[in-house]
């Protein structure tokens, strides 16, 4: 009985404490959960119970720790954050205000990626790598943008501001802002509002073959002034 009542106390004082640091740090990422999500009915489920915001809450802690050189321990608090909430966040991954992971489960985020302010982000989004390569090697996104479930943004590129990548698109190139991208590779179909018709505007294309074909011809035109 004594111990199920320090349990209990242990339990509550958990629970107040977390609040209150939510409460306190993160008050930015529980109003974008509140505006994100048509489902948050009380800021007491979305404080409690919302494992993206946890996800942040850790990722904070171990981006501290990073920041101060202490590698180990920072990954140690990611991977306990991946542990409980599904969310891996490297701790030098840079995370702008007002973020909000929407179920959360399966996303994950790179050592080298950047992400703006007020981004979405839902389940299973990976912001990854292309290959072995060192440095910079993560995509920055940009402020305001939006990412479908299962979506995949790979390399170091960069989505412009207030774009859209639509479920489970494959982004593999930069993308400018106010743009919504579809498909896989991830073509854009809507620019400034303005719906594009990728059948006949080959610019916004981001299809790599057609990419690879404009770059040969780019080429070929600068050899042939050269040769003149
Ligand atoms: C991309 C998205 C934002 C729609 O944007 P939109 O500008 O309103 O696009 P539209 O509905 O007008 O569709 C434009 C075209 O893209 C296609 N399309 C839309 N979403 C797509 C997707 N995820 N993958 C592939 N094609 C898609 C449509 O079929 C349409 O094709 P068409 O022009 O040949 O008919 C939306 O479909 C989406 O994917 N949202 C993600 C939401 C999400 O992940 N929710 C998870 C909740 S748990």
């Amino acid at each position: 009985m004594l111990f199920l009542l320090k349990f209990l106390l242990f339990l509550i004082i958990f629970l107040a404490l977390k609040v209150t640091v939510i409460l306190l740090f993160f008050q930015e990422e529980v109003k974008a959960a509140k505006e994100k999500d048509p489902a948050a009915r009380s800021i007491w489920e979305i404080l409690l119970l919302y494992q993206g915001l946890h996800a942040l809450v850790l990722y904070r802690i171990a981006h501290f720790f990073y920041k101060k050189k202490l590698y180990f321990i920072a990954r140690w608090i990611s991977q306990i954050g991946r542990f409980l909430t599904g969310v891996e966040i490297h701790p030098g991954a840079t995370i702008g205000k007002g973020c909000f992971i929407d179920h959360g489960m399966g996303v994950v985020i790179g050592e080298t990626a950047i992400i703006g302010d007020n981004v979405l982000l839902y389940q299973g989004v990976t912001l990854g790598g292309t290959g072995l390569e060192k440095g910079k090697r993560h995509p920055t996104i940009g402020n305001n943008v939006v990412i479908g479930a299962g979506a995949k943004v790979l390399g170091n590129i960069t989505i412009g501001d207030n774009s859209y990548i639509g479920a489970n698109a494959v982004v593999i190139r930069d993308v400018p802002p106010n743009s919504t991208i579809v498909g896989v590779p991830g073509r854009i179909t809507k620019q400034d509002g303005r719906k594009i018709d990728v059948s006949l505007d080959h610019i916004h294309i981001l299809d790599p073959l057609m990419q690879n074909l404009e770059e040969l011809e780019k080429r070929i035109a600068d050899l042939e002034k050269r040769n003149k």
